[in-house]
Order: C-alpha cells, then structure tokens, then sequence
C-alpha cells in the first residue's frame, strides 16, 4: 500500500526520491510522485499516473531540481488513480504525502471550503495539505502549522510535510501506519520501512505510535504522543537483509518460490535445536484451553491449516477469523485462552486492530510475523519470527509456507505440552518436519510441468479447486493465488462439499484441481473426483505416486508430488498452487509480482 519517502539530502534528490520509490513499489500502487525544494527555496511536484517509468519519464520532460523532497506511491483509496489525485498534495507552501486514512476528511475539508479553500482533488490527503496551509496563512510557523493540522486529524496514517523556503526541514508523524526515520552524515531521510532507506543508511529509527519527528541535516527530534520529547533507539540494520533484487529470476515470485527450501530450513534451525523445539519463555500450552487465529489473505489460510494441526494433534479448540471480521464481530474472549496473530508484513490494518481488541481480554497474545520491527511484532507479548527474508511479490509464498513451519512447530510443542504426544511420536514428527525442505525442493522440479498446464489454465474463465482435510486450506490458497496473479475465477472448496453446490457449474470447460495426497482421507476425495468427471469435469489431480496410480485413471492431467512430510504434508502442496498461478499469470501477461489493485501491506481497513 502506499509507500513515503522524504530526503534532506546533499545531492540532487529526485533521482534519490525514485530510486526509494522503486524499493517501495512491492507494497503495490497505482501512481506516484514527488516533490523538492529548489536552491532558491521554490517548492514544486511531478506526479504520473501507472508505474515509476511514468513518472520518471516525467521527470526527464521536466526535471526538478533541489536536495530536500518527498516522494509518494500511491494506492488509490479515496479518488480514483489519476494524477490529480496522486500526491504529493501542495497547497501554496506545503507539501504532503500520505499513507492510510484520514477519517475526518469531509468535515474538515466543509470547514476548509467554508474558509475560501477550493478541493482539487477528491483525496482525504489534500485536506491535510489544505489545512496546514491554512495554519501558515494564519501565522504559525512550519512546525506550528504541522502541529495544529496533526491534532486535527483522525484516522490512520504516516504523513512527511515539506514547505517552502525551508529546505533543510522536514516534519513527519506516525499514527497506525509505519514510518521509520534514516541517520546519515549530513542529511536525514524518512521512509515507510527500512527497504526505502537501505540505500542511503543502515541507521534506522523506527518511530512509536503517535511520534512525530523534526527532520534537519543534523538530526531528528521525535516527539511522542503527547508531545514531550523523547529519545528513540538508532538501530543498526543489515542492508544485505533488504536487498530487493530478482537474483537472476524473471520475477521476485519465482526467486521466492525458490528460496522455500532454503527459508524453511532456516525456521527448523531457528525453532529445533538438537531435535527439541526451542520456542521464547512463555509458552507452555497447558496453561491454556483454547486458541483464537486471527490474519488475513494467505495468512489466514495458515491459520486455517494451523487449525487442523492444533486440533488433531494437540486437542486444543481453535477458533479462527479473518481480521476484518473478528475486529467488529466483538466475539466473547475467555481470559484463559490465547490469540494468535499471523502476518507476513505485521502491519495489516484489520490484524492489527483485532490484535488490540485482544490485547487484556485473552491471557496471551502471540504473533507469528515476518517484519520483525512492526507492529504487530511490537504489541503481542510474543512475536514468533517468520524468518522468510524480505518478501517483495505482493502474492504471498516463502512468507506463506515458512508462517506454515512456524505454525507446526507450535502444535507440535502445544501437542507434546498437553500430553497428546510421547517424546518418541514428537521424535516422528519432527522428523516428518525435517524432511519438509527436502520434500519442498522436489517440488520445486515440478515448475516445468506447472507451466505445461499453464496453456489449459490460462484460456479458462473458472477454476475450482477441491481439497479435504489440511488439504483444504491449501485448495483455498490455490485459488487465491490464482486469481489474484491471473485474474481467472477460481474457487476453493472442501471436496465433500461439492456437491452442495459447485457441482452445478461442472461441464467440459471447467478445470477441477484436485490437492489429494495418499492419506487416509485420499478415497473420500477421490469419490468426490469420480462425481466432477462424471459430468465431464476435466480433473487435474495432484498427488503423490501411489495416489497417481489408484486414482488417476480418467483425469485430464496430473502432477507427481513426493513423499512424506506426515501431518505437514500442506507445506509441501503449497508450491504447485504457486507454480500454476505463477506461470498461468505469465502465460497471460499480467504483472506478476504486483497484480492490479492489490497491495502488498493492506494499512487501511
Ligand atoms: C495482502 C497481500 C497478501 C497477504 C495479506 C495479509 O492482501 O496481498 O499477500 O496475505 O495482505 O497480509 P499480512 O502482511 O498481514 O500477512
């Protein structure tokens, strides 16, 4: 979702501002600009509708110049993605961008238009640029106005103000949106994440919720919540660890399809030590009778297979939401049970305000996040690491599959904590555990085939996808990513549910991709296979060699997947539910790693 940058720098900041941009593009947006101060002072913008090129073709046609700017890609909420709608907003002497809502818009914009201010916009974001012009025509100073606009506003929001004449100052706040602040020799820098600013510093101050910070060449004054000064921790990050680049792949999701043997295998090594789970103090699952789930996207369908695994394996009750709907839905929480937040960006607007609405009604909150300087790291009493690496496609996979791992570590310890398991059954299925990376890589050799079916996949309006069991979430998880890469229909569904329903739409044009590994659920699916070809259904069946053997007769086509994994075999079946949204997306042409109108760290509601 939108990305913030700001530059007080030494050099000519637009290309530096465009530079950050592109290390933000991953969050998804539909448009972008920037803004600069002058030599002599004079503040001015360049805004371009669709991707940076756009933009920076703008800025070649009329270039800015200066060494202070902001700059801003821009996910539509309010108003439409058109350039009048892109920020920067300027309104005389200042500059804003933006990211989040400012829910109190319309009143303030009547009182604005009251006042002889003209929208020219349709954003939220051009009140707040109204309004501290507002406050410098009525004499406050930058900081002042800047102040009195902050005090103004509801919502949720990151905000970087730029005025003119003043260029070697800058004001930026925090409220519910990330925004971390960068130290250099003589110039300072804000940004939405460390990312932004990698290539400018590795000294990072991550401002708390309500900061607001005064940016000079010199440093930075962070001011809290209630306005008293304080003293944040400079943090020194690893650059390396925020390198985006596509390593020799033609996407980031291919390179991060990929990398999944290797990630995984570093969240076993993270959480199993000798072959005993090595988890923070805190969590004994005796203490406990019950677990709530909360996330969204494909890290609510982690938790939805965490499900079945807490639930056989432990026997512990889990409730599981998708975060927009437990925030409002007000569910009765028991002050024994423990909730469990899972997100790869840890800054999800719905996840984090369920979290909150947790938070003193449950005895515990944990969270399984991959940033581990977010939010949602920050206010659990427990953030489990993900331990995925920077996940740049906006479709989650690596950060999906290693939440997974991270998942069945936990059930395994809740299983062996509440005596569901002897030492020797969670010896077994650790191993089962240990296998995944290996098992994962094997699957990864499938890519070739995946894209051999890509050709059927692609010319279809509607996919269904069938699981049963754990299975189940993985089909839901096929079809998301299906859809949000390809833009075909596709439907998860639970096999046994067929025929309540989805069966209708069955004919010879529909594709049925059944998740049907040989266990001892595989014979119930396959019934429910036999049901869609019967009526002329064109089935592609993945499983593993025996499953091929005694259910394949019959299907259009099948995928060969390993064996083993045991319980977390899920993990495994992941990745041709990526492989095939992959490269039927390829196979259409569609922008892979950011699909249209998603967003990679959904920080509204
Ligand atoms: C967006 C992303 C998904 C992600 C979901 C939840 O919709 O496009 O890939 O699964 O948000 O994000 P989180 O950061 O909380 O895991």
């Amino acid at each position: 979702m939108c990305g913030i940058i700001g530059i007080l720098g030494s050099h000519q900041v637009a290309p530096q501002l465009v530079e950050a941009l592109k290390r933000l593009e991953y969050r998804g947006y539909d448009s972008a600009g920037v803004a600069t101060i002058d030599d002599a002072g004079k503040l001015d913008r360049r805004r371009a509708v669709g991707k940076l090129v756009n933009l920076s073709d703008r800025l070649v046609a009329q270039p800015l110049s200066g060494r202070s700017g902001i700059g801003h890609t821009r996910w539509a909420t309010h108003g439409a993605a058109t350039e009048g709608n892109a920020h920067p907003h300027q309104r005389g002497p200042v500059a804003v961008v933006h990211n989040g809502i400012i829910e109190n818009f319309k009143e303030l914009r009547e009182e604005l238009v009251a006042a002889g201010y003209s929208p020219e916009s349709e954003t939220d974001t051009e009140t707040v640029a109204m309004l501290t012009a507002k406050y410098l025509a009525d004499g406050l100073t930058p900081v002042e106005a800047a102040r009195a606009t902050l005090s103004r506003l509801h919502g949720a929001f990151a905000l970087a103000f730029l005025f003119e004449g003043e260029s070697d100052l800058m004001v930026a706040a925090r409220r519910g949106s990330p925004l971390a602040v960068g130290h250099g020799d003589n110039e300072m820098y804000v940004g939405s994440d460390a990312i932004a600013l990698a290539p400018f510093t590795d000294r990072i101050t991550y401002l708390e919720e309500g900061d607001h910070v005064i940016l000079t060449r010199e440093g930075a004054e962070v001011f809290n919540a209630d306005g008293r000064p304080v003293n944040r921790e400079i943090a020194q990050i690893d650059v390396g660890a925020t390198t985006i680049d596509k390593g020799g792949y033609r996407h980031f999701m291919a390179k991060e399809i990929a990398q999944q043997p290797a990630v995984i295998g570093d969240v076993l090594s993270h959480y199993i030590k000798d072959g005993r789970i090595v988890l923070p103090e805190g969590l004994d699952f005796r203490d406990t009778d019950r677990l709530t789930l909360v996330a969204c996207g494909t890290a609510y369908l982690a938790g939805y297979v965490a499900k079945y695994w807490f639930e056989k394996l432990a026997g512990l009750p889990c409730d599981l939401d998708v975060a927009s709907e437990f925030r409002y839905r007000e569910p009765p929480l028991s002050d024994k049970s423990w909730a469990m937040f899972i997100s790869q960006s840890g800054e999800t607007a719905d996840t984090l305000a369920a979290l909150h609405y947790a938070n003193g009604k449950v005895a515990k909150t944990l969270g399984v996040v991959n940033v581990g300087t977010s939010a949602i790291a920050r206010d659990t009493d427990i953030a489990l690491p993900t331990l995925a690496g920077v996940e740049v496609c906006v479709a989650s996979s690596k950060a999906f599959t290693c939440q997974l791992t991270v998942l069945a570590v936990l059930a395994l310890k809740a299983a062996h904590d509440r005596g569901r398991l002897t030492d020797a059954e969670l010896a077994s299925h650790i191993d089962d555990l240990r296998a995944i990376p290996a098992l994962v890589n094997q699957a990864i050799n499938i890519a070739d085939e995946c894209q051999e079916l890509s050709g059927w996949l692609s010319e279809s309006t509607d996919v269904l996808f069938l699981g049963r069991g754990p299975l189940y979430p993985v089909a839901l998880e096929g079809a998301l990513k299906l859809k949000e890469l390809s833009y075909i229909h596709a439907e998860g569904y639970a096999s046994g549910e067929l025929k309540h329903g989805p069966i209708a739409l069955i004919d010879q044009h529909m594709p049925v991709v059944v998740v049907a590994p040989r266990d001892e659920l595989f014979e119930k699916t396959i019934s429910n296979m036999q049901e869609v070809m019967a009526r002329h259904g064109q089935v592609l069946l993945i499983s593993d060699a025996a499953g091929i053997r005694e259910g394949g007769d019959g299907v259009r086509a099948s995928l060969t997947m390993p064996t083993g994994g045991g319980i977390f075999q899920p993990i495994v079946y992941a990745v041709p539910m990526q492989y095939l949204a992959y490269y039927t997306a390829v196979a259409k042409g569609t922008d892979v790693d950011q699909p249209r109108n998603l967003a990679k760290s959904v920080t509204v509601e």
